[in-house]
């Protein structure tokens, strides 16, 4: 065990004990212990029954209430307060709106495919900012990529049409070097595009946004002696990325949720600055089956049937499950399972380690030693006895589009660092005036990114586009073992994606299509997801040439 890895599983200890878990990591890769399995699964259910408090959900105004996005003039970025905790107000910052004599926080904006957005965004903040539309494909002026931005007081005009499939895609801030802090502090919301597959599957299912398709925004948040949210990463914690000590649901600690039994759609994005889940849903020491049918650029073909699946910052997740099958007189938890997220680290090149445990300073995330890949509970989901319910799952969702052919030689993405606290892509660290990689608009290239052995999870995220997944290899046994494919693909690879996680040690190989339409040449970002890892330049500016 490298002195890393010690530290960490220390670490890990320490945090475990203090959520009364008895264990690490399942280590269920498939050839596991099944029943450590269910003990830890059993373990992970009981922590939940202490969560009191009702999840929140987008509603009418308020924080997240549903608005259409053709709907809203302006959009105040501020400071406010927020009970994040009950009863305690934390100082939080939100994006503001107010429509139809209604306010609204981080608003759930609606729209349809088609649809045109015109909208001015105001800077009351004292630092830069600007709204980024995570998953749209929007050009350079409208993506919000941190090239353009507001200065304090200042406003930015927004006008786009939404040309993306229907997919739950999300807004957030991308300043330079200050994205981390701003996330953290609140500033995020859920952006959803319909279109007719989509209003398809709403009325097969009976699906109501808010009601029983639940969106899930996954945030892992510290709070200072107040009860207050606490951010304050030193900068060789910046290395690693923040590990919050609470996994918050829509901001809501440890949270609960009343269900009926029949078929629910969960809308899960991994807003977490850093964190990765392994997510399963538990009953009674299993997992129950659920299907997946979207992902970040929208609905699959056809429903998958899955017991876990990882989501990796930004990723988003389109989940059915179905508690018909599930017992009505327990509870049904969400967890997220125990893994190993420096699986490799056994297996370095000699020299590596030192150099990252070095630079990192040995800070684990933040106060006490919450780590990445700790098994928790995440949301409780109370089952109340009902019948009446009959609907199936539709077996065709949508139409995805054909992968692009896989041509030429695939330009490699190489992800490492500099041993000196810097995550590097390509051995570069961000510079605004540099766009080191240039496509031309309408190539389809293959890219592959390879992530080092002595490295971590990078989740990468490319603005512009949606791609498609080819191959993994290199792939940790962990990981694997969830059903990957003869190309290494798990089940969530096989749709559009705007984000990926690489492992440490693992290359994933995957398809572009720059075809755009709009003109000139245009510059987005491409970067690792986790927020400090962009925030300390694990990112490149790329241009689309005309
Ligand atoms: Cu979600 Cu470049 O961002
Ligand atoms: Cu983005
Ligand atoms: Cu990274």
């Amino acid at each position: 065990m490298t002195r890393l890895t010690r530290r960490r599983f220390l670490g890990g200890v320490g945090a475990l004990g203090v959520a009364g878990m008895a264990r690490l990591a399942p280590a269920d890769d498939g050839r596991g212990d099944a029943q450590a399995a269910a003990r830890a699964a059993a373990e992970i259910e009981r922590a939940a029954t202490d969560f009191p408090n009702p999840l929140r959900l987008p509603g009418a105004s308020g924080l997240y209430g549903v608005l259409r996005a053709t709907e809203v003039r302006e959009i105040r970025v501020r400071r406010t307060e927020l009970a994040v905790l009950p009863g305690i107000a934390s100082p939080f910052w939100a994006y503001a709106v107010e429509s139809g004599g209604k306010r609204f926080l981080n608003p759930t904006l609606v729209v349809r495919r088609g649809d045109e957005v015109r909208l001015r965004m105001v800077n009351e903040l004292d630092q830069p900012t600007i709204i980024h539309w995570h998953g749209l494909a929007n050009d350079d002026r409208n993506d919000g990529t941190g090239i353009y931005i507001a200065a304090p007081g200042t406003a930015y005009d927004y006008a786009f049409t939404v040309r993306d499939r229907a997919s739950m895609y999300w807004y957030h801030p991308h300043p330079l070097h200050i994205t981390a802090p701003q996330v953290y502090r609140g500033l995020a919301g859920l952006f959803f595009v319909a279109d007719d597959d989509e209003e398809a599957l709403r009325r097969a299912l009976g699906l109501e946004l808010g009601v029983t398709e639940i969106p899930l925004v996954l945030q892992d948040r510290s709070f200072d002696h107040e009860g207050r949210l606490e951010y304050g990463v030193p900068r060789d914690a910046m290395f690693h990325g923040f590990i919050g000590e609470e996994i918050l649901v829509n901001l809501t600690a440890r949270p609960a949720f009343s269900a009926a039994r029949r078929i629910y759609r969960f809308r899960l994005l991994n807003g977490s600055n850093a964190r990765n889940y392994r997510l399963a849903f538990l009953q009674g020491g299993r997992r129950l089956g659920f299907y997946l049918v979207g992902t970040d650029g929208g609905l699959l073909d056809a429903p998958t049937r899955v017991d876990q699946a990882f989501l990796t910052p930004a990723q988003r997740l389109d989940v059915l499950l179905d508690l018909r099958e599930a017992r009505a007189d327990r509870a049904v938890v969400l967890a997220t399972l125990g893994f190993d997220p420096m699986h490799n680290e056994g297996t370095m090149e000699p020299g590596t380690a030192k150099a990252a445990a070095a630079s990192s300073g040995g800070h684990e995330g933040h106060a006490g030693g919450a780590i990445d890949g700790e098994e928790k509970p995440i949301l409780r989901i109370d089952v109340k006895p009902t019948s009446g319910y009959a609907k199936k799952i539709p077996a065709r969702l949508s139409r995805l589009p054909a992968p692009p052919p896989a041509g030429g030689k695939p330009r490699r993405i190489v992800l490492g660092h500099d041993g000196r606290g810097n995550w590097t892509i390509n051995r570069w660290q961000f510079e605004m005036n540099a766009t080191p990689l240039t496509v031309r608009r309408g190539a389809r290239e293959t890219w592959l990114i390879e992530n080092s052995r002595a490295s971590m999870p990078h989740p990468m995220h490319i603005h512009g586009f949606q791609f498609r997944v080819l191959e993994r290899r290199g792939t940790p046994a962990q990981v694997r073992g969830l059903g990957a494919d003869r190309n290494g693909l798990l089940p969530q690879d096989r749709g559009l994606l705007d984000t990926v996680l690489a492992w440490p040690g693992e290359s994933v190989r995957i398809a572009l299509d720059f075809t755009h339409p709009f003109p000139g040449e245009q510059t987005y970002m491409f970067h690792c997801h986790n927020l400090e890892h962009e925030d300390l330049g694990m990112m490149i500016r790329y241009g689309v040439k005309a």
